[in-house]
């Protein structure tokens, strides 16, 4: 059984539908922590309802102190993680923790990256930038973490047709529908140990 730490900054469904498949008895993980900058995020309220342990991350007073770094990282080894799941977390992983849990961090971003990720790509930005580009496929990436915003190794990609009619906030909600679909099934390949790394490349092996 792993121990899993949701970061989230905002409304949190994609954290909500891990929650929901670990329930379900799909996912052989335990959520032992949430957290988030935004303590007034859905996230939270949702970690609060539910019995799950949270920690706020007070951007504006401590972003980048080591202290901060320290204290996340006491917190982190407290509940013994195993995995950390980026859903929606808007700030830059401070790098001692990106080193410390290496190749156990995932991301999911609502694109086909490298197009549309970033920084500064995040949230309505990323499906804004792709209605005005006219292209016609977007989609899903879901990435080990690294040093930099949306640039770890991918791990899989599922794409999402733009219709001519769609504005930024339905492709969101066509993306989003996939996203609660795929992290799941990710986090579960993760929680049994069937992500292997070939070639520096990571393989999921059913
Ligand atoms: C998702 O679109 C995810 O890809 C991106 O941020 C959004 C988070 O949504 N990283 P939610 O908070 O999980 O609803």
């Amino acid at each position: 059984m792993k121990n899993i730490a949701i970061f989230a900054s905002g409304g949190g469904s994609n954290f909500k539908s891990i929650h929901r498949n670990i329930k379900l008895g799909k996912i052989f993980g335990k959520i032992v922590l949430l957290v988030s900058n935004n303590s007034n995020s859905g996230a939270i309220k949702y970690a609060k309802k539910n019995n799950i342990g949270t920690f706020i991350m007070d951007i504006v007073k401590h972003s980048k102190s080591e202290i901060d770094e320290e204290l996340l990282i006491e917190k982190l080894e407290l509940v013994n993680i195993d995995l950390i799941c980026l859903a929606g977390y808007l700030k830059l992983l401070p790098s001692k923790i990106v080193r410390k849990y290496r190749n156990c961090i995932l991301n999911i971003h609502p694109s086909l990256l490298p197009r549309f990720g970033g920084k500064g790509f995040f949230g309505m930005k990323v499906h804004e930038a792709v209605i005005e580009s006219g292209i016609k496929e977007s989609g899903v990436t879901i990435h080990f973490v690294d040093e930099k915003y949306d640039s770890g190794k991918i791990i899989i990609q599922e794409k999402v047709l733009v219709r001519n009619n769609y504005t930024p906030k339905i492709l969101s909600k066509k993306i989003l529908e996939v996203e609660h679909v795929l992290y799941p099934k990710i986090v579960k390949a993760f929680c049994e140990d069937k992500i292997f790394w070939e070639n520096n490349n990571p393989i999921i092996k059913y």
